[in-house]
């Protein structure tokens, strides 16, 4: 039996989660496993905080030297959340030699040149499988079961939050803010929803799965991301009539030798499996050059879901199984000039000529329409909806940057993929 110390470092929702699922699985994993966890020392705030889980006092401690100090714990699970103090303790762990399973993704990707050293370094070890999609194996199936594709693609749902609110708006043509209202009130999104809505989460995520799906350090400085805070009913509606869904899509592609990430509102064909991922649950959908095309389906948050990653880890941590780990073989780079199909939503005067006008400025700018549709309204304006052939971006903001407000306003732009 390997019979592992742990410190744990924090005991809210997936610190908590993580205990509680211990306490019902255990058994079955000592019988399974072979392996079996006493938990020495837990992080909190409050010592004296009312908690809907039981334990007992004197292994609660508001100082982390507790947990980092003691060489009985060779194992401490960081459950913090929030980039400082827990990247601090990451380190400070690893450099005292121990392992550490972060579900983190903020502490990982923004110091994740750092952690990676440290470990190696120090020769411990860093697992992190709950950091992207929570209970969804995607780091496993990127680092230990495809190393002989090379992965060309990637396309994922990874912010469960944002699923839900657009899957809202889609499912009962709601407005944002009162999508938004609704999924707070369920507790899905936070009472703060910043980092989900405005795609800071998705884009931290993103860049821990392609720097190991693409073996490319993509730092997360060099994701551009845009939320879905500007979204309306009527995107949502137009995009289906046009045979679309939206998502909150993280993409990666490699073109050439350099691989581009990014994270925003895209149109995906009704279609494609990733249009019928919907309410909070993640996927992720890629190709790789050996095994085609493939895509993981599941639970991205939640205590249970993410503790099921983090014991996962948890067990390859008491055996001393490898974390991984990336080798650069290729860059990333910020893409101003992304090729991409764009959806244009308009307000156009309704007036001869001014379709020609504007299909003529898009032209001159290399920008090819693909199909268009005006909806009249009997009024002085009328919205008026394009979906362009690829198109490279800078040519595309050119062209919109000339439209005279004297002849239509802009109202959205959308990336469309064929994924
Ligand atoms: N808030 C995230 C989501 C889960 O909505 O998917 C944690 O990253």
């Amino acid at each position: 039996m390997n019979e592992t110390t742990v410190g744990f470092l924090g005991l809210g929702n997936i610190g908590g989660g993580v205990v509680r699922l211990l306490r019902e699985m255990g058994g079955e994993l000592e019988k399974r496993e072979s392996v079996k966890y006493s938990i020495k020392k837990i992080l909190v705030r409050d010592i004296y905080k009312k908690r809907s889980i039981d334990v007992p006092k004197n292994i609660l401690t508001t100082n982390a030297e507790d947990i980092i100090g003691d060489p009985e714990i060779t194992l401490v699970v960081e459950a913090l959340g929030g980039d400082m103090p827990a990247a601090e303790y990451i380190k400070q762990a690893l450099m005292a030699g121990k392992s550490v399973v972060t579900a983190n993704k903020l502490a990982l990707a923004t110091h994740w040149r750092e952690l990676l050293a440290t470990a190696d370094e120090y020769g411990s070890k860093l697992y992190f499988e709950a950091g992207v999609c929570g209970a969804i194996p995607i780091i496993r199936t990127v680092t230990d079961s495809l190393q002989a594709n090379r992965i060309d693609r990637l396309y994922g749902i990874i912010n469960g939050t944002t699923n839900y609110i657009l899957s809202q708006m889609s499912g009962k043509g709601v407005s944002y803010a009162d999508a938004l209202y609704e999924a707070q009130q369920m507790g899905i999104a936070e009472p703060d929803p910043t980092a989900d809505v405005e795609g800071g989460d998705a884009a931290c995520k993103l860049a821990i799965l392609s720097t190991l799906a693409f073996h490319s350090l993509v730092p997360l400085d060099d994701i551009y991301s845009r939320g879905i805070t500007t979204i309306t009913p009527l995107d949502i509606e137009y995009g289906k009539e046009l045979g679309y869904t939206l998502k909150l899509l993280a993409t990666s592609k490699r073109e050439g030798g350099i691989v581009c990430s990014r994270v925003h509102p895209t149109f995906v064909p009704q279609t494609h499996p990733l249009a019928s991922v919907s309410g909070s649950y993640n996927a992720v959908y890629l190709f790789g050059h050996a095994c085609g095309e493939m895509m993981l389906f599941g639970r991205g948050a939640g205590d249970y879901p993410t503790a099921s990653a983090v014991v996962s880890d948890m067990i390859a941590a008491a055996r001393g199984e490898a974390a991984p780990q990336y080798r650069m073989t290729s860059e990333s780079t910020i893409t101003p000039n992304w090729e991409s199909r764009y959806f244009i939503r308009l307000k156009a005067l309704d007036k001869p000529g001014v379709l020609g006008t504007i299909a003529g400025i898009l032209g001159k700018h290399k920008v090819s329409i693909a199909s268009m549709r005006q909806n009249p309204t009997g009024e002085t304006h009328a919205p008026l909806l394009f979906v362009t052939h690829l198109a490279r971006e800078l040519d595309v903001r050119a062209a919109l940057a000339e439209i005279g407000e004297d002849i239509a306003t802009i109202e959205n732009v959308i990336y469309v993929e064929d994924v």
